[in-house]
């Protein structure tokens, strides 16, 4: 890791019990010698979220997630590593080294810092600009869209001129060199023109992430020309899926939820109007990474996109994505008006809140958008829309909230409950997710394919030697760590072993070494492959030894194909494996 050692990291890792804190963010009851919650990664009904004292590590067997505590605090607050470094050590009351970077950490560190100083001073000269002399006809566009100075002073809206190249001039002045402008994306660069603005002539709306740094704009004519907005293009500092407009201001608000909006200028009106909790996504459809981002801060999310059909389409697709990050969803209804800013200048803050108030839950939401469809005057037209709502209330898998669905829509659509329940649950047996008199159970949604075949037998093993010390005396005459397959298999089964020499097995350092999110979790799955507690002592026995065996067998097939017909000494290896997977197979474990 950059920096800090990686003694500090293991240091502040051993203190911060992952039981403690976890626990600070969701229930976990123990069973057996493990405890189980909830998953907070996501939405479910029944415990698969396990942690594990003797392993410091968490594993969910619904999603797969998994990890020691860093991995765990990274994924819940949508920290970095080292964010997650920091605050573990400050929780426990350890003060952070200074940060040495290694070179190449360094340069990017620097880059970053750099492109954000360069973002700054652009939007103070846009800024600047709009308060300047030349900035008389973009005075009048926010004014004609009704924004206050003081609306314009809080979101630091600005106005780029007519000149194609006065705020490349303005920052090469301030000493800037043209490869950080092009990395800033203010600047675009080729052969006739020399160095120019990416944006000219359109008021500009600074883009701040939850920290207040400026990370990119969005400039919009002011006029009808198209496109009607230009953005900055990604950056080292600007990712459009993991920032929201606003949310800088609106992750303040005591509001309890975020409303989220599709643009600009809806943020910016709904502030204005008193809604301070409200942000929007840049441009682009709603992700997992705004989602996660969200979650850090609230709970529930009400949706307030345009009520055009592409507006509800929006809408529809973004609350699984939200439920996924254990985020609940509410839709504004803004009919007649086409979004909040016109909804608000037509019908004043008033109405506004009265429509919060009334936002439907999502899935009601999406019942009245299918009624839409219908004629409900029209008995077929009416048989035909309960038909649709019936396939749709299948999907609650938990019988008492899919009831109350059920007797909402009834009551709602003038028809009767029990009826709408036998066409629930004949829908649900044809489609093979309900047994007959039996509550609907489908499939989790997201669960991860059980291991298959060879993989699961070293998971097996892995997680079998931490949790048995005296096991691995018994198994490394056998299994030596090359026996793994697959080469991430390897270094974990390296690194296991040699702790275990040091008679000290600590998985959760291991995933700390790895450095990639993926690798992460897929290691903390090796070491959650099974959990003893589950198992009487034969069966275990029998598990264990089948295990070992399959893995012997499969790493003597690999060094047959690997060893030529002339490889006396690869021979001899393998009859020596033979003979010990024999005298393994009459082994007591
Ligand atoms: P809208 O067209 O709804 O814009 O696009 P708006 O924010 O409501 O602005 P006004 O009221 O028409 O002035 C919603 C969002 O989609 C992105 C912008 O982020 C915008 O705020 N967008 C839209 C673009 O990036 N480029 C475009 O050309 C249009
Ligand atoms: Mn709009």
């Amino acid at each position: 890791m950059p920096g800090i050692n990686d003694d500090f990291i293991e240091e502040v890792r051993s203190r911060n019990d992952i039981v403690d804190v976890v626990s600070g963010y969701i229930k976990l009851t123990r069973r057996g010698s493990n405890y189980f919650g909830l998953c907070p990664f996501h939405g479910e009904k029944t415990a698969s979220f396990s942690v594990s004292p003797g392993k410091q590590m968490f594993y969910c067997f619904g999603c797969g997630k998994g990890g020691n505590v860093f991995n765990f605090v990274m994924e819940y607050e949508n920290f970095t590593f080292m964010e997650s470094v920091a605050h573990l050590a400050e929780r426990v009351g350890m003060e952070m080294p200074e940060v040495r970077y290694d070179e190449k950490a360094k340069k990017e560190a620097d880059l970053k810092s750099r492109i954000l100083e360069v973002n700054k001073d652009a939007a103070n000269y846009f800024y600047m600009q709009l308060k300047g002399q030349n900035g008389d006809i973009a005075r009048r566009y926010f004014e004609k869209r009704q924004l206050t100075e003081e609306t314009i002073k809080k979101f630091g809206l600005g106005y780029s001129l007519q000149y194609s190249d006065d705020l490349y001039k303005y920052l090469k002045n301030k000493g800037y060199s043209d490869d950080i402008l092009r990395e800033s994306g203010l600047c675009l660069f080729d052969e006739k023109r020399g160095g120019h603005d990416k944006f000219w002539n359109r008021v500009m709306f600074p883009i701040l992430d939850v920290s207040g740094h400026v990370i990119g704009f969005g400039g919009r004519v002011m006029g009808d020309a198209t496109p009607k907005y230009m953005n900055s293009p990604e950056t080292k500092v600007f990712d459009k899926s993991r920032n929201l407009y606003g949310l800088n201001i609106a992750r303040q608000s005591r509001r309890g939820n975020i409303i989220l909006c599709e643009g600009y200028m809806d943020v910016i009106a709904m502030h204005q109007a008193g809604f301070t909790n409200a942000a929007a996504s840049l441009g682009t459809a709603l992700t997992s990474g705004h989602a996660r981002l969200l979650s850090r801060y609230v709970k529930e999310v009400l949706l307030c996109y345009d009520s055009d059909n592409a507006g509800v389409k929006a809408a529809f697709r973004a609350v699984p994505i939200l439920k996924e990050a254990g985020i609940s969803a509410k839709v504004i209804n803004m009919k007649p008006y086409k979004d909040p800013d016109e909804f608000i200048k037509n019908l004043g803050k008033e109405e506004f809140e009265k429509r919060i108030s009334e936002a439907e839950n999502s899935f009601l939401f999406e019942i009245s958008t299918i009624a839409n469809g219908y004629d409900l005057n029209d008995p077929k037209g009416k048989t035909d829309f309960l038909g649709e709502a019936a396939k749709k209330l299948t999907g609650f898998t938990d019988e008492i909230e899919r009831n109350n669905y059920i007797d909402t829509v009834a009551h709602r659509y003038n028809t009767d409950a029990g009826a709408l329940r036998r066409k629930v649950n004949e829908i649900g047996l044809e489609r093979g997710i309900v047994a007959e008199n039996a509550p609907i159970r489908m499939q989790r949604q997201k669960s991860i394919k059980p291991k298959e075949g060879f993989d699961k037998s070293q998971n097996l093993l892995l997680t079998w030697l931490v949790e048995d010390r005296n096991l691995y005396d018994k198994v490394k005459k056998y299994i030596r760590p090359e026996d793994f397959e697959g080469e991430l298999y390897i270094r974990v089964a390296t690194l296991l072993y040699e702790q275990m020499e040091e008679g000290n097995p600590n998985p959760a350092k291991i995933v700390t070494g790895f450095t990639e999110d993926e690798n992460q979790a897929k290691v903390a799955e090796m070491f959650n492959g099974a959990v003893f507690d589950d198992m009487s002592v034969s069966e275990r026995e029998k598990a264990l030894k089948e295990t070992i065996i399959k893995m012997k067998q499969k790493a003597i097939e690999k060094m047959s194909r690997e060893a030529g017909a002339l490889d006396v000494g690869g021979l001899t290896r393998i009859i020596a494996e033979k003979k010990a997977l024999q005298e393994l197979e009459k082994l007591v474990i």
